[in-house]
């Protein structure tokens, strides 16, 4: 398949979010959707679906296949050993994280996160209404890192919850296995419950990997409920359907006191098209991540070489560049100056909440033109 050869017409012409929210001249490099053609068994399965016409009601509400599906790509791809009777099918991600801190957790008691992070944990936490600590990511040899010393501290007696972005949105780190065990031993020692978002985890570069957190050890996995999805990696995100994983009986049955009818029902094509993709589409994925790896290095190359003032580490794992603007000394956040100087829409480091102003978050799922387009429209925006 050639991932390079994309028609900015077809593109356009796309109905989702990405495409459709600025105006025609604006090039979109803002939310996490890719603009790749599909995998071809997906294209099949979307094909076959002309003729057969199957949209009745799915099997509900516990899908016999996908759970299945999911623990043996766990065990393929990440060595975790996933029971499928722990797995609940969900609409998406940040559903499993509302509904898991609306039942898992007392409205007195606090949750934490760690900062800058995908803004939905923000909203999820002030939402469902828990009093929110913060355990700001620092600057360290591998871009961001965990500051544990900080993080102690600010794990109060009333603290309940640790909402985990593991691949990390926006700072696109795959925390290694030892930052994950030293995690896991707080979270034992304080008795927090872990929420860790892995969506990102089939998105991880050569030289990082992957590593599920409730895979490092019983006691660790036992507090740990863990969502995924096929969405992110197979830029399916429009059909709607993920995956939890509970490392206990007792969390799972609480979770599951939300009355299903409250948790909303299962769409026919998400369920299928992430059986799908996590069974048959691999060959796909790998060819994506031997494009997406090399977007990484021409963005990390080009903001050297023509965005002085702009920094970025590159990231382990996502689509994503998290970008220091704040030497540039702009008047406004920079996610303004580049829409409308560059025409270019990325997202702004302000939604992902503290030490997010004065960077921006650019998408990089993208064919080599209209990358090179995005990136020559910043340098001409900054006068290069
Ligand atoms: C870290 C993270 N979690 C969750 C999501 C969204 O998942 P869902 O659409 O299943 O809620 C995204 C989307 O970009 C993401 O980056």
């Amino acid at each position: 398949m050639d991932f390079d050869r994309l028609d900015i017409v077809c593109l356009r012409a796309r109905r989702g979010e990405k495409w459709t929210t600025y105006p025609e001249d604006v090039l979109p490099a803002w939310v996490a959707d890719m603009d790749f053609p599909l995998a071809e068994p997906l294209q099949r399965y979307l094909d076959e679906l002309r003729q057969t016409q199957d949209l009745g009601y799915p099997v509900n509400p516990t899908p016999a296949a996908l759970p299945t599906v999911f623990a043996k790509r766990m065990q393929d791809r990440f060595g975790w050993s996933v029971d499928p009777e722990r797995v609940e099918v969900l609409t998406d991600v940040v559903q499993g994280l509302y509904a898991a801190l609306w039942t898992l957790s007392d409205p007195d008691q606090a949750a934490l996160v760690q900062t800058p992070v995908y803004p939905p944990f923000l909203s999820c936490v002030r939402e469902v209404g828990r009093p929110r600590r913060t355990n700001p990511l620092v600057r360290g040899e591998r871009g961001y890192e965990i500051d544990f010393d900080a993080l102690r501290a600010e794990v109060g007696a009333d603290t309940r919850t640790l909402l985990l972005c593991n691949p990390q949105n926006p700072t696109g780190r795959a925390f290694t296995r030892a930052e994950l065990a030293r995690l896991g031993e707080l979270a034992v020692d304080r008795n927090l419950l872990i929420l860790a978002d892995e969506i990102h985890g089939d998105l991880v570069f050569p030289g990082s990997e992957h590593v599920p957190i409730a895979s490092l050890d019983p006691e660790v996995a036992e507090r740990t409920i863990t969502f995924t999805s096929a969405s992110k990696a197979f830029n399916i995100a429009g059909l709607r359907c993920a995956v939890a994983h509970f490392g206990s009986e007792a969390l799972q049955s609480r979770f599951n006191s939300l009355p299903r009818h409250l948790r909303g029902g299962l769409g026919s094509l998400g369920l299928a098209a992430n059986a799908i993709a996590w069974s048959e589409c691999q060959p796909w994925l790998d060819e994506v991540l031997s494009v997406l790896d090399r977007n990484r290095r021409r963005v990390d190359e080009f903001v050297r070489e023509r965005l002085p003032g702009v920094r970025m580490t590159p990231p382990e794992a996502t689509y994503l560049a998290w970008l220091d603007c704040r030497e540039l000394e702009l008047e406004r956040e920079p996610y303004e100056f580049f829409l409308s100087e560059a025409r270019v829409a990325l997202s702004p480091g302000p939604s992902f909440g503290q030490g997010g102003r004065g960077f921006v978050r650019l998408n990089f799922a993208t064919g080599e033109a209209l990358l090179n387009e995005i990136l020559e429209r910043m340098a001409g925006a900054l006068g290069g």
